[in-house]
């Protein structure tokens, strides 16, 4: 059964060919039926085959559906994949960062990163995660009218803002997360839009409205910076790990890195962390049995206390709400790489240059390895009554050495906020099929109001 990281059930790459994909228009290729819908559209190549050609506008591209193929994208990137480079809006807000670095810059960048947030660090921001969602559940009350994704992104923003810049002052809070939310956005709608396709140097008006949040950003986190370096960096944040962090010649980030890894972060696990939770609560609120087996975990491991860290090994059930959330809405919905010299699929030699792509929303929603794909059951985590399930069948939090650096942090975040609300109330989500989005991450289609109910 699967781990955080990738369930374990192995699957040998088969021997595969390479199926031809649906057709498309002279240049432009598949282009117009993935952009109209990217996400019908992969489930769609799916049912062609297990590695299947497509066209990207003029660019070849290879859809791979297949778990053993999906573990081969992911574990060797860098080796023989590597990952398109971000473009303009990203590096203006994320700088050099983790995400953004590649090659030798990022083995250095993801080894400094890497230990601020291993599961030891994790446990120390575990008490700043419940004691901020203990906040919002003394604030609510029966029958009160939420907006669960306004309330879950302040939320994750103040969980963000507190365990990576160590600030606490709203001031100084509303001032960076108003910037960080700008960017944000801007971000995602160039990722989705004509934008991405734009050479850098064109000036939109959104360009320069992240040049703008970007510059706010830069204030903000140099005040904090620079207030981390007179103060010390005895503090539990992850900046002040980041300050005392070396590389293996003993040197220290600088201001500018320190400043590119905090925004990574915080960037990489905001929005993300913040719709699961929208997505786990409209689960819920859709599967009354669910809602009732997750209740009772809770009252039974926590009776009437609040959780702390240790309780996220006790709470199985929570854990599995969480993954079977992240298995029917993959807030990070799509993987793609371009193919280097002597890279491999299947068996099948892929030509330099092939864009090979694949897709957790469409992996996850295959009945091949989930039965009855579209039903939320957290039961089949159950490592003893579960589904087997394939290795890299499930995705998404990615894998091999790019594998997300927040892992333990986001399932931490998302078991103990889940446990502090769900032990006290239940959200009745407004009637109506919410759709997702596929932004860069995957976005309820419009706001998710519902009615607080104390158990
Ligand atoms: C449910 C929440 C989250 C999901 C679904 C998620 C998913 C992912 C995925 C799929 C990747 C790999 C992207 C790729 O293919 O290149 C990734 C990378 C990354 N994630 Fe997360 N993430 C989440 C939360 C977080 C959190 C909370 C943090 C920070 C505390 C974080 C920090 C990062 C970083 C820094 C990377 C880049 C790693 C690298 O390139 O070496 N993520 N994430």
């Amino acid at each position: 059964m699967s781990t955080e990281t990738g369930p374990a059930v192995g699957t040998e790459p088969r021997g595969h060919t390479i199926a031809p994909g649906p057709k498309g228009l002279p240049f432009l290729g598949n282009l117009s039926q993935f952009s109209k819908n990217p996400l019908a559209f992969f489930e769609r190549l799916r049912g062609h085959g297990d590695v299947v050609a497509w066209r990207f506008g003029p660019n070849s591209s290879l859809y791979v559906a297949d778990p053993a193929c999906i573990g081969e994208l992911l574990t060797e990137t860098e080796r023989s994949f590597d990952q398109p480079a971000l473009g303009i809006a990203f590096r203006t807000v994320m700088g050099n960062g983790v995400v953004v670095a590649r090659g030798a810059d990022w083995r250095r960048k993801r080894s400094l990163v890497q230990p601020s947030v291993r599961p030891k660090q994790v446990r120390s921001y575990a008490a700043t995660m419940a004691g901020s969602t203990v906040e919002v559940a003394d604030a609510w009350s029966d029958g009160q009218r939420v907006d669960i994704k306004r309330e879950m992104a302040a939320l994750t923003q103040r969980i963000a803002v507190r365990t990576i810049f160590g600030v606490d002052t709203a001031a100084d809070a509303e001032a960076m997360g108003r910037a960080m939310d700008v960017a944000q956005q801007e971000i995602g709608r160039e990722f989705a839009g004509i934008g991405a396709l734009l050479p850098d140097w064109v000036p939109t008006p959104g360009r320069a409205r992240i040049r703008k949040a970007a510059a706010v950003i830069d204030a903000e986190v140099g005040r904090v910076v620079a207030r981390h370096r007179d103060g010390g960096s005895d503090r539990p944040d992850l900046l002040s790990r980041l300050l005392t962090a070396v590389d293996e010649t003993g040197a220290h980030l600088t201001d500018r890195e320190v400043r590119d890894e905090t925004v990574t972060l915080y960037i990489g696990g905001h929005e993300t962390t913040s719709s699961t939770l929208v997505w786990a609560w409209y689960l819920l609120s859709r599967n009354p049995r669910a809602r009732a087996a997750l209740a009772e975990e809770l009252d039974l491991v926590l009776g009437g206390r609040e959780p702390e860290f240790d309780d996220y090994a006790r709470l199985p059930y929570t854990r599995s709400v969480v993954k079977e959330t992240l298995r029917l809405y993959p807030t990070i919905w799509l993987v793609t790489g371009v193919a280097k010299a002597g890279a491999r699929i299947g068996g099948i030699p892929i030509p330099q240059g092939t864009r090979v792509w694949t897709s957790q929303w469409a992996t996850h929603r295959d009945p091949r390895w989930f039965p009855e794909p579209e039903e939320f059951r957290p039961e089949r985590w159950d490592p003893e009554s579960g589904d087997d399930i394939a290795e890299y069948a499930w995705f998404p939090f990615g894998g091999g050495p790019r594998v997300c650096l927040g892992t333990r942090f986001a399932m931490v975040e998302a078991v103990l906020v889940l446990a502090v609300l769900a032990r006290r109330f239940h959200l009745e989500v407004d009637p109506g099929v919410i759709n997702p989005v596929p932004s860069l991450t995957l976005q309820p289609d419009r706001e998710v109001m519902a009615t607080v109910r104390a158990r």
